[in-house]
């Protein structure tokens, strides 16, 4: 087989310049793991990311798009020991690479780990790149403790909701807040407090925090300094805060992208596979549709939790 069918950009837009067509198939190279994809989760926004366009400075469309992947091992580059064709395996897919909205993508081997065995192929592709952001903004960067009060913005969003739940996890007395009517949504998350932004400023209650993890950004970054308390810690996932306000605060504040760790996909299906971790689907989509999936994003109302493509059943 040379081809398969994937959906690709050929140039920069937003979702009206993806198409469904025909591509040619991809050869894992020297570490990589060919998978025969099942199911492919979308973030809305990958198609502003300057990776989904272009590496090193060069233009690397046609693009596929979609980071997350679950789905089958098909082949495998000679040398590789950690896997075997048939194995059932998930990840996240580097940012500057071909994504998942295919139906083969080549991944390395690295940045892959066992599916969660208790879940569908869908609810597990909705997993790496909000669950490995989450893990990692609350452990690697926040360095969250039990006890400590944490605040998530966007709590009824793909990265928000796992966010709340690991923060709860690990101990945290965790407020949210939401833009929707997905209150007992993020309370069942485990949330103590909800808070709807569109009846009340975050701020009002006069609560500070040990720790804001934001993924909403604007507006809603530049205000959560202020909701810190001195020594508190901001990450943020928008975009880099503006210089020097962390120092006015006596805060830190940080912005990171989010990587592949197999150790940490381990914990995140292991975490799902007992049932402490709960995976929220906005909805599915079949590839041929797969621009309706990007779409959807942008309709007011949209259900919480993540959109994912699935390409096989
Ligand atoms: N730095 C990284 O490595 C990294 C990794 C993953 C994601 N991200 C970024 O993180 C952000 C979130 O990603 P995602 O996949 O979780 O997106 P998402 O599923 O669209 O979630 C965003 C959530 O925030 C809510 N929201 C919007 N404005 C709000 C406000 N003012 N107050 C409270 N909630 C608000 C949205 O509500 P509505 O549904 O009502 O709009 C939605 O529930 C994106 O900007 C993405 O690019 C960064």
């Amino acid at each position: 087989m040379t081809e398969m069918t994937a959906l690709r950009a050929h140039h920069r837009g937003g979702p009206e310049v993806l198409t469904v067509e025909r591509a040619p198939m991809p050869v894992p190279a020297a570490g990589e793991v060919l998978v025969a994809v099942h199911a492919a989760a979308i973030t809305f926004d990958e198609l502003s990311w300057e990776e989904t366009w272009t590496r090193d400075g060069a233009s690397r469309t046609p693009t596929i798009v979609s980071h997350e992947v679950s789905g089958v091992v098909a082949d495998i580059a000679s040398g590789i020991t950690d896997f075997q064709v048939g194995d059932e395996v998930y990840g996240l897919i580097g940012f500057e690479r071909d994504g998942a909205a295919a139906d083969f993508v080549a991944v390395p081997a690295a940045d892959l780990a066992a599916k969660p065995s208790t879940v569908t192929h869908t609810v597990a592709a909705a997993l790496p790149l909000a669950g490995l952001t989450a893990l990692q903004a609350l452990v690697d960067h926040a360095a969250v403790r039990p006890g400590e009060s944490v605040l998530v913005h966007g709590g009824a969003g793909g990265v928000g909701g796992l966010t709340v739940q690991l923060a709860a996890i690990r101990g945290a007395d965790v407020t949210a807040t939401v833009r929707s009517d997905a209150v007992d949504l993020v309370r069942g998350f485990g949330a103590q407090r909800v808070i709807d932004v569109r009846a009340e400023a975050f701020e009002d209650a006069g609560a500070t925090f040990d720790v804001v993890v934001d993924t909403v950004g604007g507006d809603t970054l530049d205000r959560s300094f202020a909701v810190l308390r001195p020594g508190g810690r901001l990450v943020t996932l928008s975009a880099p805060p503006p210089a020097g306000k962390a120092d006015e605060y006596g805060i830190s504040a940080t912005f990171f992208i989010v990587i592949p760790d197999r150790g940490q996909l381990t914990e995140l299906a292991s975490m799902v596979d007992s049932g402490r971790l709960h995976v929220e689907i906005a909805a599915t989509f079949p590839l041929d549709r797969g621009r309706e999936a990007f779409e959807s994003g942008r309709r007011p109302g949209h259900r919480a939790g993540k959109t994912v493509i699935v390409v096989r059943e």
